[in-house]
């Protein structure tokens, strides 16, 4: 029959609906069409077909062929449609058989030798071919992202030949069965930890270890400010390491933004807390997400992790009040005239600053030679409802030198991780969520002060003039505190501790 159809699956931000590919010989003058909305490198995939299934010395058929891809009004992008356009060429043409066709969905790009190359996006489509009850083929490289979808039958393959071979009967591809399931597992628990660089390295800076502590046991989010060299880039690196550890769930939601990501998700990272720290040149839509067939950005790649701004006055101010509403909700929608896309984005944001434009206000050399007024406007790059959503805000002071060199080692990330992994469950088994996250109405019911603890919070907000938002951000860090403390109530040296972490409210 001069007719085949395949299934295959486009990627419209988290979701991977299903395109069917239809492969149409007519005689005529030779030709080679693709309809359907492709973008360039699906228009590119003319070539690859041609060369691939020439150099595995098939016939490319000197007729017309037409490709349709519907649904025609989902935009298809990336050279993933390659295989199942090959192989529609190669059914149609009876050069395979076309019986079981039907029973796959394929994906992978080709090389013009006919090998296949990794694609984007492939848990999301796993996800799709598994509801649908069909078995996925796709390359090898993504073999093993793709078998995190447990009830999902995958067939990696290596080239257009050895599917080939499968459909013919002759070598039948190999179900992927998660042995990898072990080296899956590997990123959890201890040995996740492990390869963050470790909490024992930074010498000195307790105050600021124990302001990381808090963090990563509720949450938070969290502004350094000191002198350059004081070790701010460093603690940011090593918070991944002391968080609680991941859920399976977390972890599947990660490892697809990931997957969606242009460098794509590797199964070592596999519960593993991502990291992302963008650059201050970063762009917009680089930082989060965007583009006509919409991509998530860094506050999605880094969702149940980390995003580390440093040097943030340096970031475009627009660029920075537009992380206002994901750190609110959790979540980023993308709207493009032509269709919209929502990634999660629960990203716990740190921060990295100088106190003033030179760096080294309140250094112990004495050397900063700023005016108030430039400290003034170098801080006003960061806006306040901005600053007012930052739970921790402490000073990473330059410690003096000889204090630096007989510093002791300090705790390692495994203890400290211990400590937050418990009030970290201590939270989840009182509201069923990290304290950052709490509601106001909540708060309300599990963040009450006892009377001193009041008192003190009372003469805080008038003395620093604090905004109801402030207020709220104390009241969970004062939870945060009390839980690492297994302490049931807050009290005032819990309060007195958060008030302490509103720096920035205070000048
Ligand atoms: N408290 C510290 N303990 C150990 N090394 C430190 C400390 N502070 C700074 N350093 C050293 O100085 C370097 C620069 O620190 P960095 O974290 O980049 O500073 P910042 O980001 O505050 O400018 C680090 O790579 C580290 O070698
Ligand atoms: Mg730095």
């Amino acid at each position: 029959m001069p007719l085949a159809v395949l299934y295959s699956r486009a990627i419209a931000g988290m979701e991977a609906p299903l395109v069917t590919v239809e492969v149409h010989i007519a005689n005529g003058l030779p030709g080679f069409t693709i309809v359907g909305l492709p973008e360039a490198e699906v228009k590119e995939s003319k070539d690859r077909v041609r060369a691939a299934l020439q150099n595995a010395h098939f016939e490319f058929p000197p007729r017309r062929i037409t490709v349709n891809l519907a649904p025609a009004d989902l935009p298809k992008e990336s050279g993933r449609f390659d295989l199942p356009i090959a192989l529609g060429i190669l059914a149609a043409t009876s050069q395979i058989p076309s019986d079981k066709l039907g029973l796959y969905e394929w994906a992978g790009e080709l090389a013009l030798t006919g090998e296949l190359r990794a694609i984007r996006g492939a848990l999301a489509m796993t996800y799709g071919a598994a509801r649908s009850g069909r078995s996925f083929v796709l390359p090898q490289q993504n073999a093993a992202e793709a078998s995190l979808v447990r009830e999902a039958a995958v067939y990696p393959a290596t080239s257009l030949l050895q599917i080939c071979a499968h459909l013919a009967g002759r070598e039948p591809l190999q179900l992927y069965s998660l042995h990898s399931e072990k080296d899956a597992g590997a990123g959890e628990g201890e040995e996740g930890a492990r390869r963050y660089p470790g909490m024992e390295e930074v010498k000195g800076q307790a105050q600021a270890k124990r302001a990381l502590e808090i963090a990563a046991a509720g949450s938070h989010s969290l502004l350094m400010i000191g002198p350059p060299g004081t070790g701010k880039s460093m603690l940011a690196a090593r918070l991944p390491g002391i968080l609680p550890a991941m859920t399976e769930e977390e972890a599947l939601e990660s490892a697809a933004m990931q997957s969606l990501g242009s460098s794509g998700f590797s199964v070592a990272n596999w519960k593993r807390r991502p990291y992302r720290s963008p650059h201050h040149t970063a762009s917009g839509v680089a930082l989060v997400g965007g583009g006509s067939n919409p991509r998530p950005g860094e506050i999605s790649l880094a969702v149940n992790g980390v995003l580390f701004l440093d040097e943030l006055p340096e970031f475009d101010r627009k660029v920075l009040e537009v992380l206002r509403e994901p750190l609110e909700s959790g979540r980023i929608t993308i709207s493009r005239a032509a269709r919209q896309a929502e990634f999660p984005a629960r990203f716990q944001l740190v921060a990295a600053m100088n106190p003033c434009l030179c760096g080294y206000l309140g250094h112990y050399s004495g050397k900063c030679r700023c005016t108030p007024d430039q400290v003034a406007r170098y801080r006003g790059k960061i806006s306040g409802p901005l600053l007012d959503r930052i739970d921790i805000q402490i000073e990473v002071p330059a410690p003096p030198q000889e204090d630096l060199m007989r510093q002791a080692q300090g705790e390692s990330s495994e203890i400290i991780q211990g400590r937050v992994q418990t009030a970290y469950q201590r939270q989840l088994e009182r509201q069923g969520r990290a304290n950052a996250y709490l509601a106001v109405k909540d708060i309300d019911k599990y963040c009450i002060p006892d009377k001193p603890g009041k008192n003190l919070l009372g003469q805080a907000i008038s003395r620093l003039n604090l905004s109801a938002r402030a207020y709220h951000r104390i009241l969970r860090v004062a939870r945060t505190i009390a839980d690492l403390a297994a302490s049931p109530g807050i009290t005032g040296s819990h309060i007195a501790e958060a008030v302490q972490y509103r720096k920035m409210d205070r000048n």
